[in-house]
C-alpha cells in the first residue's frame, strides 16, 4: 500500500486508523472519507457516499490511490432494526468498493466479523471454514462480503483481503449499533459513574479485542505476501474471549466500587448467543503473523489511563 483511501473514517475503527495509517504511509497518502460533511480527523478529507459509484471512482481517481479501506457500514443491532438498509448498504456499498479497486487496480480491505457464524457453528474453537450460518442481516451481509471478496480475487485477480474482527473495544470513537457496544460503554460509564447498565447476560462470552491490535493485524494483513493468503476472505482474529462478568471485574480492580447492571435486552442477547465464544485463530497467526499484545487486564488498564487523560 502506498496511497489509500478509507471509507467510514469517522466510525469507530476509521476514526482511528487514519491516523495510525498516516504515521506510517505520511499525511497526505491517506485519505479519509465518510458520509458525513465534517472530517474527525485532520488531513485530506472527502464526503463520500459509498452507495455513489461514480463519486467513489472519482474520488479514488483523484488521489490515485492504490489500496483502499472499506469500513463503512451497519453494525448488527442497528442491522436488525432496519434489514433492508443494511443490506443495501453493506453489500451495495461493499460491491461498489470491489468494483471501483477492481478498475483502479487497488489492493482492497473490508472488515468481515464474528457475526458472519451462526448458532449452527462450532461455538468453541471456532474453525476457520466451518458452518456458516447467520441468524441476522448483518451476518448474512459479512458472509455474503466475504464470498464477494473471494469471488473479485478469483474472478477478477483483485487483491482482496479480510479478517473477522471481534468486538472492537476503542477509546476515541464510540461504537454504534452493535452488539458487543457494552464493551466499550462499561469504561466510560465506569469513570463517569461508576455503574454501567449491561443489555446481555454476565456469562454471555464473546471474542473481543483491543483497537491498537485490531489496526496492526489490518496493516500485517495488507503488507503480507499475497501467495501465502490461502484463506484471504476472512480469517478469524481475537485476542481475548470475555464476558461481561469478567470486565465487571478487570475494571473493578482499578475502579473497586464499578458495578455492573445486568438489564437484558432479548434482541441483543439472541444475536451473541448466535455468535461464537472463541474463534480458532491459528489461520491468520500462520498465514500473516497475526500478533496481539492486549489482554483483559492490560486492556482495561489502557482503556482507563487513556479516557481520564481525553476527559
Ligand atoms: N462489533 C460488531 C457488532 O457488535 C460485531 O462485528 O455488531
Amino acid at each position: 500500500m502506498n496511497r489509500i483511501l478509507v471509507t467510514g473514517a469517522n466510525g469507530q475503527i476509521g476514526s482511528e486508523l487514519v491516523g495510525f495509517l498516516r504515521e506510517s504511509y505520511g499525511t497526505d497518502n491517506v485519505i479519509a472519507s465518510d458520509i458525513s460533511e465534517t472530517s474527525k480527523t485532520r488531513g485530506i478529507y472527502e464526503v463520500l457516499d459509498v452507495m455513489n459509484y461514480d463519486r467513489f471512482l472519482e474520488v479514488a481517481k483523484k488521489y490515485e490511490v492504490d489500496a483502499i479501506i472499506h469500513l463503512a457500514a451497519l453494525l448488527s443491532y442497528k442491522a436488525e432494526q432496519n434489514p433492508v438498509l443494511a443490506f443495501d448498504l453493506n453489500i451495495g456499498g461493499l460491491l461498489n468498493s470491489l468494483e471501483v479497486a477492481k478498475e483502479i487496480k487497488a489492493q482492497h480491505f473490508s472488515p468481515s466479523s464474528i457475526g458472519a457464524f451462526g448458532p449452527s457453528s462450532p461455538m468453541i474453537d471456532t474453525p476457520q471454514v466451518t458452518v456458516q450460518r447467520p441468524t441476522t442481516m448483518y451476518g448474512i451481509t459479512k458472509v455474503t462480503g466475504e464470498l464477494l471478496m473471494d469471488y473479485y480475487f478469483n474472478k477478477f485477480g483483485v487483491d482482496t483481503r479480510s479478517v473477522r474482527f471481534p468486538g472492537l473495544i476503542s477509546h476515541k470513537t464510540l461504537p454504534g449499533g452493535g452488539t458487543t457496544d457494552y464493551a466499550v460503554a462499561c469504561y466510560y460509564d465506569a469513570l463517569k459513574d461508576k455503574k454501567s447498565i449491561c443489555y446481555l447476560k454476565e456469562d454471555t462470552k464473546l471474542d473481543m479485542m483491543y483497537m491498537p491490535d485490531a489496526l496492526n493485524a489490518i496493516v500485517d494483513l495488507m503488507e503480507a505476501d499475497s501467495k501465502d493468503l490461502i484463506h484471504r476472505n476472512a480469517y478469524n482474529i481475537s485476542s481475548m474471549s470475555v464476558t461481561p462478568k469478567e470486565f465487571e471485574e478487570s475494571i473493578q480492580k482499578i475502579i473497586p466500587d464499578f458495578e455492573m447492571i445486568y438489564e437484558i435486552d432479548p434482541l441483543r442477547q439472541a444475536i451473541a448467543d448466535s455468535w461464537p465464544e472463541k474463534m480458532d485463530i491459528h489461520w491468520a497467526q500462520e498465514e500473516f503473523n497475526f500478533l496481539y499484545f492486549y489482554d483483559l487486564d492490560a486492556m482495561t488498564q489502557d482503556m482507563i489511563d487513556q479516557l481520564k487523560k481525553g476527559a
